[in-house]
């Protein structure tokens, strides 16, 4: 080949590669550079393997701009990284979408696009509006005596637990003497509490294997994940590599947590009548059978349905917990001050109320601070863009997914001065009362998440009865680090001995 044809050939691929590199399409916010098979992804990967969603900042920064564009492999995927951007995002009912379409996503859904998290559109409202109605009856998202005075119950059972020799054998696993695995030791509790609301009973005591392994389950799943949908949504063929890229942990998680469920459909299906009303799912189970024209409504929708609540209630409320608590043996003072609180409160003779929360401020603003400084779903939940839009400025083009940096927003100097400092009074006004709050933890809007409230309950109620009762210090000789937590879907701590001593 002559010399002269080597140097075109060199510059036409120099010409494609640069092309490929920034080219997208028009009008669009400004892009993190794009690398052939994986795109964007390569660059926040290389900013971060462990967090790649940190790499974005230093886009923020470098391109000066909060709204940024990014190739995750061929998708053309937009960030919102600021309060202003991520509030019109979720406010807007063209940004409702979701990616529903990826392989790897059906595969846990019975290769179909089932539950609510990847559903949208008219089936996504149906499922979501009716789970919500009848689920309320059941105490979910608002207050229901029944529900509360059987999470008390449990509660009293944990503390009596903890107080007391561990029994059973899955116990003597996670409490030994006054040292406690969490987040595990909160499974029980937090897995047979959403049991409850969808199946109208709890597996008592010696049955606690079966709330804990759907709780260890739901973790499996969320760390085998990454928020930007990883590697294996840009490169389907991955899913063949075992647990290479999540995999393997992903549909282990989601079915070992589905099947378990659809054991206790067939019992469910067997035993229900008219006239009792046991839980969400019989509420579900007589929508199927009373109208023959439910195309969305169908037992395998049910299935994933339940798995997509109660994943969520099994993982990320033992997981905040446990971040909150270790926030506080790194913040002893924070501790105290929130123990002080609950002593003039609620005292020591009885267990708090929900009524009580409105007088434990120092304890809500310290849960909020946490939310706020851990963010659990740092990227959300991926939304879509529905119809062809304008955001600040810039044409966002239809079936866009949508990144939902909540963590950026969470830390953005601008709004919160010293983000990386652990300050719950930044929650307070002078006079103590709740100054207004503008975390988006549970994220806003149509999407919002559907267990804020019982999510924010039950945070409350566990924490109260934690700091009542007992002191917590590191184990000796085994110092943990903040830092010391693991990537997935949600942000989780790694598993840690805590010694609890009885105050
Ligand atoms: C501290 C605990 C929790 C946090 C921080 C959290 C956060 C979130 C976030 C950020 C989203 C995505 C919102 C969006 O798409 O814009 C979400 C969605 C969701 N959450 Fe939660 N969540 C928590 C606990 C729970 C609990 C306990 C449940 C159920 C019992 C739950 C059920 C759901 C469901 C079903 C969705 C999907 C909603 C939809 O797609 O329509 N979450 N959550």
């Amino acid at each position: 080949m002559s010399p002269f044809l080597i140097v075109i050939l060199t510059l036409l691929v120099a010409y494609k590669l640069y092309k490929f590199a920034y080219d997208q399409p028009p009008n669009t916010p400004p892009g993190i550079t794009r690398i052939p098979i994986g795109g964007s992804y390569w660059m926040l990967l290389w900013g971060n393997y462990k967090f790649p969603y940190l790499t974005i900042n230093y886009y923020t920064k470098k391109l000066k701009s909060k709204i940024l564009s990014c190739y995750m492999g061929d998708f053309f995927t937009i960030i919102v990284n600021d309060y202003k951007s991520i509030k019109e995002v979720l406010s807007r009912e063209e940004f409702d979408g979701r990616v529903t379409t990826a392989q790897f996503i059906k595969d846990r859904a019975f290769g179909k696009e089932l539950g609510m998290f990847f559903i949208d559109g008219q089936k996504w409202q149906e499922q979501r509006r009716f789970a919500l109605r009848h689920m309320r009856d059941f105490g979910f998202g608002r207050r229901q005596n029944k529900l509360e005075s059987e999470i008390m119950d449990e509660m009293i059972l944990f503390l009596d637990i903890l107080k007391n020799e561990p029994i059973y054998d899955g116990e003597k696993e996670i409490l030994k003497g006054n040292l406690a695995l969490f987040p595990d030791i909160l499974y029980a509790s937090a897995g047979n509490n959403i049991w409850n609301v969808m199946f109208g009973h709890r597996f008592d005591r010696s049955e606690h294997d079966i709330p804990r392994l759907l709780c260890r389950s739901s973790l499996l799943f969320q760390r085998a994940n990454d928020p930007t949908g990883g590697a294996i949504l840009q490169l389907p063929i991955l899913k063949y590599f075992g647990n290479m890229f999540g995999y393997a942990n992903h549909i282990k998680g989601s079915t070992t947590f589905s099947n378990i469920i659809k054991k206790y459909l067939e019992y469910q299906k067997t035993t229900i009548s008219e006239n009792e009303d046991r839980g969400f799912i019989d509420r579900y189970l007589k929508k199927l059978n009373g109208d023959d024209e439910l195309n969305n409504f169908t037992e395998e929708q049910l299935i994933i349905l339940l798995t997509d609540i109660m994943i969520p209630a099994c993982s990320a409320q033992p997981s905040m917990i446990t971040h909150v608590i270790k926030y506080l043996m790194h913040h002893p003072r924070v501790m105290e001050k929130i123990q002080n609180e609950i002593d003039n409160v609620v005292g020591t003779g009885r267990l708090a109320t929900w009524e009580d929360r409105k007088n434990l401020l120092y304890l809500e603003a310290t849960i909020r601070e946490t939310m706020r400084i851990e963010t659990l779903a740092p990227l959300g939940v991926t939304h879509k863009c529905l119809k062809k839009i304008t955001l600040g400025g810039y044409e966002i083009p239809v079936n866009t997914p949508i990144y939902i940096n909540l963590a950026a927003m969470h830390h953005d100097p601008d709004l919160w001065g010293d983000p990386e400092i652990f300050r719950p009074e930044r929650f307070l006004k002078e006079d103590g009362q709740l100054a207004k709050d503008v975390t988006l933890p549970f994220g806003f809007g149509h999407r919002v998440c559907a267990g804020e409230t019982y999510s924010r309950y039950n945070l409350f109620g566990t924490l109260v009865l934690l700091l009542q009762n007992f002191n917590f210090f590191f184990v000796e000789g085994e110092p943990s680090s903040l830092e010391d937590k693991l990537p997935g879907l949600i942000v989780s701590p790694k598993e840690l001995w805590i010694r609890l001593e009885s105050r």
